[in-house]
C-alpha cells in the first residue's frame, strides 16, 4: 500500500529516501517531518559507533553486552532463551538509539570452512528458523526492528561479493530458504537483508524473483529489504527487483541515477513509490510499537543483568561432547591441583572478527573464574602463543606447572588470525602446536579436559585421543569464562547440542568437491544433502553426530506414541515420556525426524522436523508433545510443494544417530497428478487417474501394433517415451492436435 506521504514527496526527495545518509543512517525529509533511522550491527550485540564507520569491526564503538555467537546460540536449540537475549538486545538498541539492529543471521552452515559459521545458527534450516524467528520477536518486542540476513545462498566468504551461487530451485527450497521464511512467517521482521553474491547469475540485490516474487508473493514479507552494506551494483536495477533501502550512501549516485531513470522512462515510479512505501512504512510500525512514555535504560544500568544473561546463555549453548567416566564436574572443594593451560583461558576468544566486533561491558576470563570457584590449587601456563612462537619453551613451562596435577584444563581453540568474517578456512585443524602441547600434557598422567574456543567445527580425532573429556564452548561472548568455570565445577549444566555436525575429516564433508567454486561460480552440487542428511544418507561416520551432547545426567525415553488424527490430512502428533534418570537436574533436547523411504523423488533419509528442549528435576518425567504439519511431510517440486502418499519414518532422539524409537505412520492424502502434455511420458500418464483410460483407449484404437501396450514388458520399454514420441511412431504427423485431443478428452473425464 501506498504510504500517504508519497503523493506530497518530490521525485528527488523520493530517490533520497531509498539511498542511506551515511554509513549507519538513512535520510530524513525534515518539510514532511520523516525522520532518518539508525541501523547498526549485530547480531551479538549492538555496535554503535562512535568514531569512525566501517563495516569490519574495526573502529570503536559504544560499550554494550557481546553475548554468546550464534554458534553457541545455536547449540542451545533453545527458542525461548533467544527471545530473551533478543529483548536483551532490544533494549541495549534502544538505550543507543539504534531503529534496526542487523541480524540475525540465519545461512545455513553448507562447510565447516566457512569463515562466518559462528555468526550462523546451524546447517540445519529448522533450526535456524525457529531460532532465527525466537530473537527476532525478542528484539522486535522493544520497538526496535531486526534485519534478517544474508539473503539468500550467502554460505561462504571467498569472492562473496561476486560469487554466483548455482543453486537448483528444489535445494532453495528445501535447505537454503526455509530458515528465512520461517523467521518472515513467525516473526515478521522489519527488514531482510539481501546478500552480496549472485544467485544463478543475478546479485542477490537485483534478483526480483528472490527479493519479490518469493520474499513478499509466496511468504508475506511486509518490511523492507536493505542492501548488504555495498552490496547494490546497480542502483535502478535493485530498485527495479524489489530492493527498498541501498547502505550504505553512495553519496548522489544512488538518487542521481533513480532520479534519471524515472525521468528518462527506463524505470517506473510505481516501483519506487513501492520502495518509498516500505521503508516509511516500517520505520513508522517501529516507532508507533514503543510506548510514548518510555524512558529508555542505559546500557549501563543494563549491563550486570545482560552479563548474567550472556552467561546463562553461553552455558546453554556448550557442548560436552565427551565425559569419561563422569570426570566431570569437578569437585570444586577437595582435591590435587589443578592445572590450567592455554592462552585461551587468559585471553578468551569470545567473539568473531568483522562485523558483529562488539566492545564488552565487561570481560570474564575463565582463568580468573576457575580461580574463584575452587578452593582447591590452581596453577596456570599459556602453553602456547597465538602467533605460534616460542613453542618450546611455552611446553616446556607448562608441563613444569602441570607437574603434580590431579587434572589439567587444556584451554585450546582457534586463534583471531584463523577465522572470520571475510575469508573462509581452508581447513579444519587446530593450529598444531596446541596439538603437540596437548600430547605433552596427556603424558603427564593426570586427567586431562579440553575446552575449545572456535567458531565453527574443528577436526576432532587428535583432540578426544588425548583427553578425558571435552567441552565445546564456541565464542562464547563476554561472559564466556565464567560459564566455563561454571560448567567445569557443575553449577551450571552444559545444556549445548551440536547445531552442525563434527565431521572426521575436510573430504567426508558435502562440498568437498565444490568448495568455494571458481571462476566466478560455486555449484552446490550436493544439493539437499546438507550436514547429518549428507552424513546419514550416505552412512558415513562422523566425529560426533548433529543434535549429540552430553550434559550431566542422562535421559530415558519411553511410551513413544505418532497419531495422525486424520490420514487424509498431511499431519501428526508426537509424544513421548522424557525421563531425567540421572540424580542432578539437567536439559534434554528431543529431537523428531521424518524419512519418506519410498519417494518419486530422492530424498535425505530423515530430516529434523520438531524438538523441544525440556528441563528436568533429578527423577521426573515429561510427557512431550510435538506437532509435525504438512512441510514435515513434503519435497519442493515444480509445482510447489508435494505430500505422496504412503508410508513415512517418524523417529525420536537425542541426536541423528541416537534414535530411541522408530514409528511408522501412513498418510493417504491425495497422489500428486503428474502433469499431462506432450513431454509427459507413458509411464506419467499412466499414473494420472483420466491420463491412464484416455492413452489407453488412443493405443488400442492403433490396431494390433496398439494393443501391445497392454503387456508389462512393453509397458517397461515405453515407460521413458514421451508422448510426442509414441504419436510419431504410431504414424500420425499431427502430433500437437493429437496431444491437443487427448488432453480434450482427460479434461472431459475428470469433469
Ligand atoms: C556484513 C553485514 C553487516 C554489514 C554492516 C557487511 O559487510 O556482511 O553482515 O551487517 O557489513 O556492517
Amino acid at each position: 500500500m501506498a504510504h500517504p506521504l508519497i503523493e506530497e514527496l518530490t521525485l528527488e526527495e523520493k530517490a533520497s529516501l531509498v539511498s542511506g545518509a551515511s554509513f549507519w543512517t538513512t535520510r530524513p525529509v525534515e518539510r514532511l517531518g520523516i525522520e532518518g533511522a539508525t541501523l547498526t550491527d549485530g547480531p551479538h550485540g549492538v555496535r554503535m559507533q562512535t568514531a569512525g564507520a566501517d563495516h569490519l569491526g574495526i573502529n570503536a564503538a559504544h560499550p554494550a553486552t557481546a553475548f554468546p555467537t550464534a554458534a553457541a546460540l545455536g547449540s542451545t536449540w533453545d527458542p525461548e532463551l533467544l527471545e530473551q537475549v533478543g529483548q536483551a538486545l532490544g533494549a541495549e538498541s534502544r538505550a543507543l538509539d539504534v531503529d534496526v539492529l542487523l541480524g540475525p543471521g540465519v545461512n545455513i552452515k553448507r562447510s565447516p570452512l566457512c569463515g562466518r559459521n559462528f555468526e550462523y545458527f546451524s546447517e540445519d534450516p529448522l533450526l535456524a528458523g525457529e531460532l532465527g524467528a525466537a530473537w527476532v520477536n525478542g528484539v522486535q518486542s522493544k520497538g526496535v526492528g531486526a534485519s534478517l540476513k544474508h539473503y539468500a545462498a550467502n554460505n561462504q566468504e571467498t569472492d562473496r561479493m561476486r560469487i554466483s551461487a548455482e543453486v537448483d530451485e528444489r535445494t532453495l527450497r528445501e535447505i537454503y530458504f526455509p530458515a528465512f521464511e520461517r523467521t518472515v512467517q513467525q516473526a515478521q521482521p522489519a527488514t531482510v537483508m539481501c546478500s552480496y553474491n549472485r544467485l544463478n547469475g543475478t546479485f542477490a540485490s537485483q534478483n526480483r524473483w528472490l527479493l519479490t516474487d518469493v520474499l513478499r508473493g509466496d511468504w508475506g514479507f511486509e518490511g523492507y529489504v536493505v542492501s548488504d552494506w555495498g552490496a547494490v551494483a546497480d542502483p535502478v536495477a535493485a530498485v527495479a527487483a524489489g530492493l527498498d533501502l541501498e547502505m550504505p550512501s553512495s553519496g548522489e549516485r544512488g538518487p542521481k541515477a533513480i532520479v534519471d531513470a524515472v525521468r528518462n522512462g527506463t524505470l517506473s515510479e510505481s516501483l519506487l513509490d513501492i520502495a518509498v512505501s516500505n521503508v516509511l512504512s516500517t520505520h513508522e510500525r517501529l516507532r508507533a510499537a514503543r510506548p510514548a512514555d518510555e524512558t529508555p535504560q542505559s546500557v549501563e544500568q543494563l549491563a550486570e543483568q545482560h552479563h548474567s544473561l550472556a552467561r546463562r546463555a553461553a552455558a546453554a549453548g556448550s557442548v560436552l561432547l565427551t565425559n569419561e567416566g563422569a570426570l566431570l564436574p569437578l569437585d570444586a572443594e577437595n582435591g590435587g591441583k589443578i592445572a590450567v593451560v592455554g592462552e585461551f583461558a587468559r585471553t578468551p576468544r569470545y567473539q568473531g572478527a568483522g562485523s558483529s566486533h562488539i566492545n564488552p561491558t565487561r570481560l570474564d576470563d575463565a582463568l580468573t573464574a576457575i580461580g574463584e570457584a575452587t578452593r582447591r590449587e590452581v596453577v596456570f601456563a599459556p602453553g602456547f602463543a597465538f602467533d605460534g612462537s616460542d613453542e618450546e619453551t611455552l611446553v616446556a613451562a607448562a608441563l613444569e606447572t602441570a607437574a603434580g596435577a590431579d587434572v589439567v584444563f587444556a584451554f585450546l581453540g582457534l586463534p583471531d588470525a584463523e577465522e572470520s568474517e571475510g575469508f573462509d578456512r581452508t581447513h579444519m585443524d587446530l593450529p598444531a602446536n596446541q596439538l603437540r602441547l596437548l600430547a605433552a600434557l596427556r603424558g603427564t598422567g593426570a586427567k586431562v579436559v579440553v575446552v575449545l574456543s572456535n567458531g565453527a567445527v574443528v577436526q576432532l580425532g587428535e583432540v578426544v585421543g588425548n583427553a578425558d573429556a571435552v567441552l565445546e564452548v564456541w565464542l562464547g561472548g563476554q561472559a564466556g569464562g565464567s560459564a566455563t568455570a561454571d560448567i567445569l565445577f557443575g553449577s551450571a549444566e552444559p545444556e549445548g547440542r551440536l547445531a552442525e555436525s563434527v565431521p572426521l575429516q575436510l573430504s567426508d564433508t558435502p562440498a568437498f568437491v565444490n568448495w568455494p567454486g571458481n571462476q566466478g561460480k560455486v555449484f552446490y552440487g550436493e544439493r539437499l544433502y546438507v550436514g547429518y542428511r549428507w552424513y546419514d544418507t550416505t552412512g558415513r561416520d562422523v566425529a560426533f553426530p548433529f543434535g549429540h551432547g552430553l550434559g550431566y545426567t542422562t535421559f530415558g525415553y519411553s511410551d513413544a506414541r505418532v497419531t495422525v488424527p486424520d490420514p487424509t490430512v498431511a499431519a501428526a502428533v508426537v509424544e513421548v515420556t522424557v525421563t531425567n534418570q540421572g540424580t542432578r537436574a539437567g536439559a534434554e533436547v528431543v529431537q523428531v525426524y521424518v524419512g519418506d523411504p519410498v519417494a518419486g523423488v530422492d530424498r535425505p533419509v530423515h530430516e529434523l522436523r520438531a524438538f523441544a528442549k525440556v528441563r528436568l528435576e533429578a527423577g521426573e518425567s515429561r510427557r512431550v508433545r510435538l506437532e509435525l504439519d504438512e512441510r514435515a511431510f513434503a519435497f519442493w517440486s515444480p509445482n510447489g510443494w508435494v505430500v505422496e502418499p504412503g508410508e513415512f519414518v517418524v523417529q525420536i532422539g537425542a541426536s541423528s544417530r541416537d534414535l530411541r524409537a522408530v514409528e511408522t505412520i501412513t498418510l493417504d492424502v491425495p497422489a500428486p497428478e503428474p502433469e499431462l502434455g506432450k513431454e509427459a511420458t507413458f509411464e506419467e500418464w499412466m499414473q494420472h487417474p483420466q491420463g491412464a483410460a484416455v492413452l489407453g483407449q488412443f493405443l488400442s484404437g492403433l490396431g494390433e501394433a496398439g494393443a501391445m501396450w497392454r503387456d508389462p514388458e512393453t509397458q517397461k520399454l515405453l515407460g521413458s517415451m514421451p508422448l510426442r514420441s509414441l504419436i510419431s511412431f504410431s504414424g500420425r504427423t499431427d502430433i500437437d492436435g493429437t496431444v491437443a485431443g487427448l488432453l480434450n478428452e482427460v479434461d472431459k473425464a475428470a469433469k
